[in-house]
């Protein structure tokens, strides 16, 4: 099968998060299985462009409105990543440092999609399947259907992965010229709630939508930043396919981060070593247990309950534990973090911003990861921790509630609870604590998540399933 999927992330390529993840390792997996997979995306300023050798397979111009403008499509010459890996790059526009965040990101990703569009559609060999990803390539497939220009491509089949519903892209009908012309009649597709929004188009015009967990499928129709009555509308065609992990990156046996590698058989050690480094490092005490965050300080993530839980928990649980936190996001809560040094007693510490190889010492150095996110549409990080053997708290949400099953519980290993409030995840807190003091079990508990798959082996065949659905 020919498979094209397209996305604004690509790991190694340029990662803000699980997206990355996800694209830079589904592909692969789809490609070893046989298929001929290839992902296209923007070309970023990131240093992956430039240690990699480029030639360039096609260049062309196309319009966005009344800005015409040329593109260039550049194919990595290695196939370093496992697959077909083709880069556009607009001069000006995509050709920056970072992913997102810029005040023009809607013509980005609108050039983005209408160059890729208008690429594709001058291929002799046409895709089987076109696979995007969110609402930077939600305008795809309802291009792909009722412009006329790309008429040619209204018989591929296309599918829409939704890995985060809070963002979706929405801009004003003003806006309407950017888009090739349309099939006027399809005003409603392109359509929400008065604007053009990329995430709904997308939910309306591909073939297939899936979600990144089954969990996060069913709370999208009561809570999904006001597309609440489009899932319910839509859920013929929505499914929920579990992320998988790539174990060939996320291998505490040879993870190229790590100095000290460990498998099952000597993971207290090499968890022991990992922690001490990685106390160290940061001023913490080895001897208490570790409880690390990693992730973007956003509300979704909780990441604003932080402050009074470590304060909470040094307080009624007592100066038992460490904490350590990695993330960037909201400035109020990226200071609040900060100014909270000075109340560590060799027991706190934060690190601001984005940082790779210090996620993955985290991974193997803590004991416990706090995941206490208010939405997780499946949510990689407590997968990774597993992988490390560091138990997850969790909030019982999304692909949370999917993956980590509570120690209380037939088969569990991992602390859930319920809400996302300062109370909950203290007391989850106190329960870790507990469990870290009783070292059999935590060892014995510690040496089984490490032992549980989450590898791509099924998720990848429930993508493929769905693809010869329509085949
Ligand atoms: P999301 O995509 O919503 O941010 P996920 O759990 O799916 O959440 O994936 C987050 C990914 O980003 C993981 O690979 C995690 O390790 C990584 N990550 C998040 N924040 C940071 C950071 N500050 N430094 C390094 N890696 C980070
Ligand atoms: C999103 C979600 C996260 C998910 C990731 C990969 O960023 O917030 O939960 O794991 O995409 O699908």
């Amino acid at each position: 099968m020919r498979i094209v999927h397209i996305s604004a992330e690509c790991y190694p390529v340029a990662k803000a998060g699980g997206l990355g993840d996800v694209v830079g390792s589904l592909p692969r997996f789809q490609k070893e299985s046989g298929h001929d997979t290839a992902v296209i995306m923007p070309m970023y300023r990131t240093p992956f462009l430039y240690k990699n050798e480029w030639e360039v397979v096609h260049k062309s111009n196309t319009n966005l409105g009344h800005w015409f403008f040329d593109y260039t499509i550049i194919r990595d010459r290695t196939s370093v990543l496992g697959f077909d890996l083709y880069l556009v790059d607009i001069n000006g526009l995509l050709d920056r440092e970072k992913v997102y965040g810029y005040n023009d990101d809607t013509e980005r990703f609108c050039a983005f999609q209408i160059a890729v569009v208008h690429w594709i559609n001058t291929w002799e060999l046409l895709p089987d399947i076109v696979h995007v990803h969110d609402h930077h390539t939600g305008l795809i497939p309802f291009m792909m259907q009722h412009t006329y220009a790309f008429k040619r491509l209204e018989a591929i089949p296309s599918v829409l992965t939704i890995h985060n519903a809070q963002y979706q892209g929405s801009f004003g009908w003003e806006k309407t010229l950017y888009l090739p012309q349309w099939d006027s009649w399809k005003r409603g597709m392109l359509e929400w709630k008065g604007s053009i929004n990329p995430l709904a188009s997308g939910i309306k015009c591909a073939w297939k939508v899936t979600t990144v967990s089954h969990s996060y499928l069913d709370e999208l129709k009561v809570s999904s930043n006001g597309l609440e009555d489009l899932f319910e509308y839509e859920k013929g065609k929505c499914s929920g396919i579990l992320n998988g992990i790539d174990y060939k990156v996320w291998a505490p046996a040879h993870d190229p981060y790590l100095t000290e590698h460990f498998t099952i058989e000597n993971a207290v050690k090499g968890k022991k070593n990992n922690k001490e480094i990685l106390c160290s490092r940061f001023g913490l005490d080895p001897h208490k247990p570790l409880f690390v965050f990693i992730g973007r300080l956003v509300g979704e993530k909780g990441a604003d309950l932080l402050p009074q839980v470590i304060i909470d928990s040094f307080e009624h649980i007592g100066r038992k534990m460490n904490f350590l936190i990695l993330g960037s996001g909201e400035s109020q809560t990226e200071d609040q973090l900060n100014s909270m040094k000075s109340i560590s007693n060799n027991d706190y510490n934060v690190f601001i911003g984005y940082n790779e190889a210090l996620s993955h010492s985290m991974y193997a150095g803590a004991d416990f990861l706090l995941m206490p996110s208010r939405v997780e549409p499946c949510g990689l990080n407590q997968m990774y921790s597993m992988r490390y053997g560091t138990i997850p708290l969790v909030r019982k949400t999304g692909g949370l509630k999917d993956t980590v099953i509570d120690m209380g519980e037939k088969n569990g290993y991992g602390i859930t609870f319920l809400h996302a409030s300062v109370g909950d995840i203290t007391h989850a807190i106190y329960r870790a604590v507990e469990v870290y003091e009783q070292k059999d079990v935590f060892r014995k508990m510690s040496k089984k998540i490490m032992d549980l798959d989450f590898s791509w082996d099924k998720s990848a065949g429930d993508y493929i399933s769905l693809y010869n659905s329509f085949l």
